[in-house]
């Protein structure tokens, strides 16, 4: 089966009224590759301007949800308002969030099993540390973040989107080659095969994160199993455009 390309914009903790206004404006006017899935995230704070004012087909998600319904929970966003504000999806693991606020594994699948099944897509983030990667133990790590994701979910991998972020490859102007990155993809694509099964394997999207940006998109994309991105830095910039079109 043709997995749909996928690009996913993660604003973070960016942007003002006037800067996503100019953002949203771009993207609404812009000619966008019709085979290519674009879904954005921004700040929780913007997701109903953005989710109001934003056309052209772009789904919006949340950065992180809580894994309980709603109730006296201070400070968090539940499943039931993310739906009920029309945003779709959530992004959940993401390196910042494990490394600075956290989130074990355990966390994220907790979180995820109870966004997919209140109805709710995940972009599901893994990677690891330069440290990690430098002692060879690449594969391993995300080995052991996808098993407990799978301890959690099952085998209903249809709500979830997978995008490996080596954390090294961050906002750092360094991205993976394109050996590297498909190297990994190709090891997750292999883990769903074996611990999940032929469909999982042949239907999930599996996304690259890191320092993407106009210039690398189109090689990264030429890669077997790299099925689209994952953007921070460069989603706020009209470059964002550039890369949703680069298999075009
Ligand atoms: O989630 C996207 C991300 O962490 C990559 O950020 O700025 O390196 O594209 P950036």
């Amino acid at each position: 089966m043709a997995r749909k390309f996928f690009v996913g914009g993660n604003w973070k903790m960016n942007g003002t009224r006037s800067s996503i206004k100019e953002i949203v404006n771009n993207l609404n006017s812009a000619k966008l590759d019709p085979n290519a899935e674009v879904v954005v995230a921004p700040p929780a704070l913007y997701l109903h301007y953005v989710r109001d004012s934003l056309n052209n087909g772009i789904e919006v998600s949340a950065q992180n949800v809580y894994d309980k319904p709603n109730g006296a929970y201070t400070g968090e966003i539940s499943v039931e308002q993310l739906k009920d504000s029309n945003v779709t999806w959530a992004i959940l693991g993401h390196s910042e969030r494990r490394t600075i606020l956290g989130e074990t594994d355990e966390v994220v699948a907790s979180k995820t099993k109870f966004a997919t099944d209140g109805g709710l897509s995940v972009i599901w983030c893994c990677g690891e540390s330069l440290e990690e990667r430098e002692a060879g133990k690449t594969v391993a790590v995300v080995t052991k973040q996808l098993d407990a994701l799978k301890a959690k979910i099952g085998s209903d991998w249809s709500k979830i989107v997978i995008a490996y972020e080596p954390i090294w490859a961050i906002g750092t102007g360094k991205v993976a080659t394109t050996e590297q990155a498909q190297e990994v993809h190709a090891a997750i694509r292999q883990w769903l095969q074996e611990k999940v099964d032929a469909k999982a394997a042949d239907e999930t999207r599996i996304l690259y994160g890191g320092s993407v940006s106009e210039k690398n998109c189109k090689e990264l994309s030429k890669q077997a199993d790299i099925d689209g991105f994952l953007v921070g830095g460069a989603s706020l910039k009209p470059a964002f455009i550039d890369i949703i079109n680069s298999t075009q």
